[in-house]
């Protein structure tokens, strides 16, 4: 096989949601439901939209309803078929042949870096992409497919990266950047959450990765960072000391649905460009955001 075929993706959906909370106290953050589909589902499509065959989901307690999703479900099947409801049924089958899907437990939140070093064993000794699900990209060209594109032409550790305010950037990885040709960089250092002070740059590591499978006897050796978790951007920073890794400037319109804020947001976008909602939808928040004079009754009856 050539090594620089990207085939498999690891999805970490074992974190605890506590931006999310009380939302995600029993219920996974990752069913968060923007419009009509999982976080985690568009996750899955832009990794196989962009070339990925294998997707492992590292799940934790309180996760089970992740699997459930992503299998059969025969008596809804049933249910459908027996109503005459075709293509709801078409959609709903379509969901459980996306992809093949392998699920390891991550027993404790010991962070990022321990997550992915969950996937080592199903990964073995090839390169693989890191899918943040609560970080949602919407691009004409998948955020996955540009960083693999670049993986398979540089032959190095590729980061997806995006620049945000800089008053934001302790929210956010941050790499150190030596620029290469347009939206590319050589990362020459990286820094966990930085303070606006001590930031290198303002390019935040956006959830997107492409590793090799030196990546996990370095987060073997990774001791706990900041927050007492282990953390993937400290075994990366360690990678780039021994071989060569890329940032690239992704093109798409970023969304962290993982924080309420964000996640609204990209709810009223996702629900302004769905084809059977968006024009009545539209309509509702013009009048709710103007008024009609006299007027103050809105779409929902509400004043
Ligand atoms: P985040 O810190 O964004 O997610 O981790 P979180 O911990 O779920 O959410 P908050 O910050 O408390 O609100 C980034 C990603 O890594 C996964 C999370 O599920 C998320 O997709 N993760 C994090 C794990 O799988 N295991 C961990 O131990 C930590």
């Amino acid at each position: 096989m050539h090594r620089s075929d990207v085939r498999k993706a690891v999805i970490p959906a074992a974190g605890l949601g506590t931006r999310f909370l009380p939302a995600t106290k029993a219920s996974p953050k990752e069913m968060l439901p923007l419009v009509d589909k999982p976080l985690i589902q568009y996750a899955v499509e832009e990794a196989v939209a962009s070339g990925i065959e294998d997707i492992i989901v590292i799940t934790g307690r309180g996760k089970r309803a992740i699997e459930d999703h992503f299998d059969r479900s025969v008596e809804l099947e049933e249910n459908l078929k027996g109503n005459g409801k075709g293509q709801l049924l078409s959609q709903i089958r379509h969901i459980s042949s996306l992809a093949n899907f392998c699920y390891i437990r991550q027993s404790e939140a010991l962070g990022l870096g321990h997550a992915v070093l969950c996937a080592q064993r199903l990964i073995g000794d090839e390169p693989f992409a890191v899918i943040l699900g609560d970080e949602i990209i919407d691009a004409d060209v998948p955020g996955l497919a540009q960083l693999i594109h670049t993986y398979k032409k540089r032959n190095g550790a590729v980061l997806g990266v995006q620049t945000v305010p800089h008053q934001e950037v302790n929210r956010y990885g941050i790499v150190s950047p030596r620029p290469i040709m347009e939206r590319l960089h050589e990362v020459a250092d990286l820094v966990e959450k930085p303070s606006p002070s001590d930031a290198p740059s303002n390019l935040a590591v956006i959830g997107r990765y492409v590793l090799p499978p030196e990546i996990f006897p370095i987060l073997r050796k990774t001791r706990p960072g900041k927050n007492g978790e282990i953390q993937l951007t400290d075994a990366l920073k360690e990678l780039s000391k021994a071989s060569p890794m890329y940032a690239l400037e992704v093109q798409g319109q970023r969304y962290d649905a993982g924080d309420k804020l964000g996640f609204l947001i990209a709810t009223v976008e996702f629900a302004l460009k769905n084809p059977s909602l968006g024009s009545e939808f539209g309509e509702y928040l013009r009048e709710r955001m103007v008024p009609a004079k006299g007027a103050r009754r809105t779409r929902t009856g509400k004043a």
